[in-house]
């Protein structure tokens, strides 16, 4: 499973593509108007950062809108992947830009049904959105477990790009089900390194090394 970094927050992102995990981004207009500058600028930042695909998402609503700000979009950088939301003009707006070689990522999905017409349509990347069902009781896990079957039922090239995750049991329930691609904000990435008895084991191993160096330097 692909790990995508879920922000727009620069700091981070090069902090993280340090560690070696980080296989893309996923921005979106709440993520980019939390950041300052011109977001233009801040997505050719972002791409100039990390080796693979960006998500950069159109704010239009008609079809003709959301193919011509998704060709600029696809202009600024190769790594750009436009990201556009699961509505009958999004769909009239993924076949076009599919068709010219412009990869999409259907963003907004809520049911396995939309991901399977996403994938329809032409869309690269299918983002199923876990926490924001989760928060209305509508179990996702069981969602994303119906999306990847029927997605196995047909020849598609769209990768299932696992997106509003919230904490790392989001993480390890999508990579068990078989996503393709994971999408997670800094917060949860940090959580997913973090474990207290591996920060226990490194204390302990220190200290029983000093007990070594003691060793070494009395018998010197
Ligand atoms: C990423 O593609 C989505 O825009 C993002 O994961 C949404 O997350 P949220 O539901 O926490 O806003």
């Amino acid at each position: 499973m692909k790990l995508f970094l879920d922000t727009a927050h620069l700091p981070d992102i090069e902090e993280m593509v340090a560690w070696g995990v980080v296989d893309g981004v996923t921005t979106n207009p709440t993520l980019l108007s939390r950041e300052e500058g011109d977001p233009r600028e801040l997505l050719v930042r972002i791409c100039e950062t990390v080796n693979g695909p960006v998500s950069a998402e159109v704010v239009a609503t008609d079809a003709e809108g959301m193919i011509s700000e998704g060709r600029e979009l696809a202009s600024l950088h190769p790594h750009i992947v436009v990201k556009i939301p699961m509505t009958i003009e999004g769909l009239k707006a993924t076949r076009v830009l599919s068709r010219e070689g412009i990869r999409v990522n259907m963003t907004l999905i809520f049911t396995a049904t939309q991901a399977w017409l996403a994938a329809k349509a032409g869309a690269r990347y299918l983002s199923p959105f876990l926490g924001r069902l989760d928060d209305i009781s509508t179990p996702s896990m069981e969602m994303l477990a119906g999306l990847l079957d029927i997605l196995d039922h047909g020849d598609y090239e769209a990768e299932v790009l696992v997106a509003s995750v919230r904490h790392p049991v989001h993480v390890l329930e999508a990579g068990r089900l078989g996503a393709h691609v994971v999408t997670v904000p800094p917060k949860v990435l940090r959580q997913l390194v973090r474990h207290p008895l591996t920060d226990i084991g490194v204390e302990k191993f220190l200290q029983d090394w000093k007990k070594v160096e003691a060793r070494m330097q009395q018998g010197a």
